[in-house]
């Protein structure tokens, strides 16, 4: 996960120069970000070279986060810049630098690599990444539980003819006809392409065609012309995850309506949050606010309100981090299992020194389809170019 670029936090949460810094969770590691007099983002260790104060309670001042216990002060870099507690005659400060990560900022988003940097790799050309700032919609969330799990659900299409039925209103004739969709996977370059077929009559297939991106990218169907779903699941550490929920037209600014699915009543995958925070009002201190009328009653299967709620609240119910040796896993699994097998080649040949796959950016460059097509057809000759991410702002980036 090193040897990729990570979507670390939003670019608003260092709304301005000398802002106050935030804590960040990423890959096990306790780090802390700021934004210097300057603009430039930091994202170093939480704690100090000194006695291990966290540097969350520093002064973000003139270039540089200043321990507040005696005054040690950092740049971005982490290179330690100012020591007032030691004799000026001291040559200590030029010693002692801290863990730091390089950040650059895309779409919205401040983007990290923790990796070795003659290995760094061109920053994501994820789609979503790339449109004008109008054509998307970014929500986050703290998950209590280990990334693979969320990530399973994102490329589960199974899934959803049960656990979210009720709620993808628009189409959910296609889903809930035939519920039991045959996997067709493909390995690609960046990670998976995974078509997932539906009856639908004697002559035609319904397939959800998703991507797997590596390491943690998922794509949902898209439906027509809309808006085009997607996630991040990002690791902060073996039992938490940052969920990343995204919607992005390709082609045009989201419309009011389009918005106010996201944060509105129905809020599809982008909870409502406590204020303050990225935890989802619904969690399982109050068992997601689950209404047993609602499940009942047929229109929801769940009873859960908002599909990002629900997924959050089976893939914790599995345990912060499940025991692999007690599932059962069937034909619906498909994907997972072949996600799983790409994950465990790239720990090894990144362990024997070479690149795991999925980290040129031209091969980002894809987006998900839901169609019908001819039974005869093969899914991917079928979607053909509309399984490539055309944005006209794709010219606008620079390498
Ligand atoms: S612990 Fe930070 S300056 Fe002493
Ligand atoms: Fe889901």
């Amino acid at each position: 996960m090193r040897r990729y670029w990570i979507p670390a936090f939003f670019s608003s949460e260092l709304p301005h120069p000398d802002c106050p810094p935030i804590r960040v969770g990423l890959l096990g590691e306790q780090l802390v970000a700021f934004r210097d007099s300057e603009g430039r983002v930091g994202l170093v260790d939480e704690f100090c070279a000194h006695r291990g104060a966290s540097l969350f309670f520093g002064r973000n001042e003139e270039c540089g986060l200043r321990c507040v216990y005696h005054g040690w002060k950092y740049d971005v870099e982490g290179h330690c810049i100012d020591m007032p507690s030691e004799p000026p005659e001291s040559n200590f400060k030029h010693k002692i630098r801290l863990t730091a990560y390089p950040c650059r900022e895309r779409g919205g988003l401040v983007w990290t690599y923790m990796g070795p940097p003659e290995r760094m790799p061109g920053l994501p050309e994820l789609e979503w990444a790339i449109v004008p700032e109008g054509h998307r919609y970014i929500s986050k969330r703290i998950q209590d539980c280990n990334y693979l799990q969320a990530m399973e659900g994102g490329i589960d299409s199974s899934h959803v003819s049960f656990l979210h039925r009720g709620d993808v209103r628009v189409f959910s004739a296609r889903l809930t006809r035939d519920t039991a969709p045959r996997f067709e996977v493909h390995r690609t370059a960046y990670g998976l392409l995974i078509g997932a077929r539906r009856e639908w009559d004697a002559e035609t297939y319904y397939w959800r065609i998703t991507q797997w991106l590596m390491p943690w990218y998922t794509m949902i169907p898209r439906f027509e012309e809309r808006p085009i779903g997607g996630h991040a699941w990002v690791p902060i550490d073996d039992e938490h995850c940052w969920a990343w929920s995204i919607h992005w037209h390709p082609d045009r600014p989201l419309t009011d309506a389009e918005r106010d699915d996201f944060v509105g009543q129905r809020r599809d995958i982008h909870p409502e949050l406590i204020p303050g925070t990225f935890r989802p009002v619904a969690n399982k201190d109050n068992d997601y606010l689950i209404d047993r009328e609602l499940q009942r009653s047929g229109r929801s299967f769940t009873g859960i309100k908002s599909i990002g709620i629900q997924d959050q609240a089976v893939q914790e119910s599995q345990g912060p981090r499940f025991d692999r040796t007690k599932e059962h896993l069937g034909t619906s699994d498909t994907a997972i299992i072949n996600a799983r097998k790409r994950l465990l080649e790239a720990v090894e040949a990144v362990a024997a020194g070479q690149d795991p796959p999925g980290l040129d950016p031209a091969t980002h460059r894809v987006r998900s389809a839901g169609l019908f097509l001819p039974k005869t057809v093969p899914f991917d000759e079928g979607a053909g170019d509309g399984l490539l991410a055309r944005s006209p702002a794709y010219e606008l980036i620079t390498a």
